[in-house]
């Protein structure tokens, strides 16, 4: 219970297959109360609420567009006014479209950069702006993605969007250093939300065993160690940890399978 008494919140955790929700649980698991959010289904969001709620937890559903500052502000306000404070901010909501380069269209253009770059943009600053008045440091935890390194077909936007969170986060990382603020990114490889069953090569069983072999440790990612990955970061093992890039990936990242 590493995390009694701290009060997170984390982005894009409606849908109980995403990664956000396997990052909630994984805090509500060491002891946090944990702000929820999505920016669809407000039922399915205070489902997931309720959920962490009959854990014994005090849980609070977030409806909140993250491209939107004024939905944002409005969300940081009602977080910190009914649980008290913010110690913990896991940026994950991403949104991905997959088309070639030719074919990208600016609605999706605009769409990836305002929910990927602007969104964490947006969240950071309000996680910031509250610690710093709190007075007693914070954690902040944006998941990036494997693609924040690694290139891959039809996605391009996508990937810069991810890699942008390098300069970000190491950018923040050194501006909220004074106030005890640590600000660090997670990067998954391959984990089957609903954000990958549209991935091309992932339609059938057998696409879905290949790219399980070309993943060194042989398997997707689960959401719950993508939690256990910010659950590090928020916790007192990361006390000293700040600036850096944990991919969370089974090898992806240093190369397909080849042998
Ligand atoms: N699944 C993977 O293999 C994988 C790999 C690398 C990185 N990621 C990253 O992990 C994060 C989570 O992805 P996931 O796989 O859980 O996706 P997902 O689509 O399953 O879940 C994302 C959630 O974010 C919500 N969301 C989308 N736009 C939002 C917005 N503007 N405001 C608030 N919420 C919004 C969605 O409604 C959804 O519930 C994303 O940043 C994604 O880029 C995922």
């Amino acid at each position: 219970m590493r995390l009694q008494g701290k009060v997170a919140l984390v982005t894009g955790a409606g849908d109980s297959r995403s990664i956000g929700w396997g990052i909630a649980q994984a805090l509500a698991d060491e002891g946090a109360d944990v702000v929820i959010n999505d920016a669809v289904q407000p039922e399915r969001l205070e489902q997931r609420a309720a959920e962490l709620r009959s854990q014994g937890h005090r849980a609070l559903a977030a409806l909140a567009d993250v491209s939107q500052p004024e939905q944002v502000e409005a969300m940081f306000e009602r977080a910190v006014a009914e649980m008290g404070r913010i110690d913990i901010v896991a940026s994950n909501a991403g949104v991905i479209r997959w088309e070639h380069f030719l074919d990208i269209t600016p609605k999706n253009l605009r769409l990836i950069v305002n929910v990927n770059i602007k969104g964490n943009v947006y969240v950071c600053r309000a996680a910031a702006q509250r610690m710093i008045a709190q007075g007693d440091g914070g954690r902040i935890v944006i998941t990036s993605s494997v693609q924040a390194d690694m290139q891959f077909p039809l996605a391009p936007i996508y990937g810069a969007t991810k890699h942008a969170m390098h300069i970000f986060v190491g950018c923040l990382a050194l501006e909220l250093a004074p106030h005890n603020i640590t600000v660090n990114h997670i990067g998954p490889g391959w984990v089957q939300t609903t954000l990958n069953d549209v991935a091309p090569g992932q339609q059938s069983a057998e696409e879905i065993e290949a790219n399980r072999q070309s993943v060194p440790l042989k398997r997707a990612g689960l959401t719950s160690e993508m939690g256990r990955a910010v659950t590090y970061y928020a916790s007192s093992d990361g006390n000293y940890v700040t600036g850096t890039f944990l991919r969370v990936d089974g090898g992806l990242g240093i190369g397909k399978y080849s042998y």
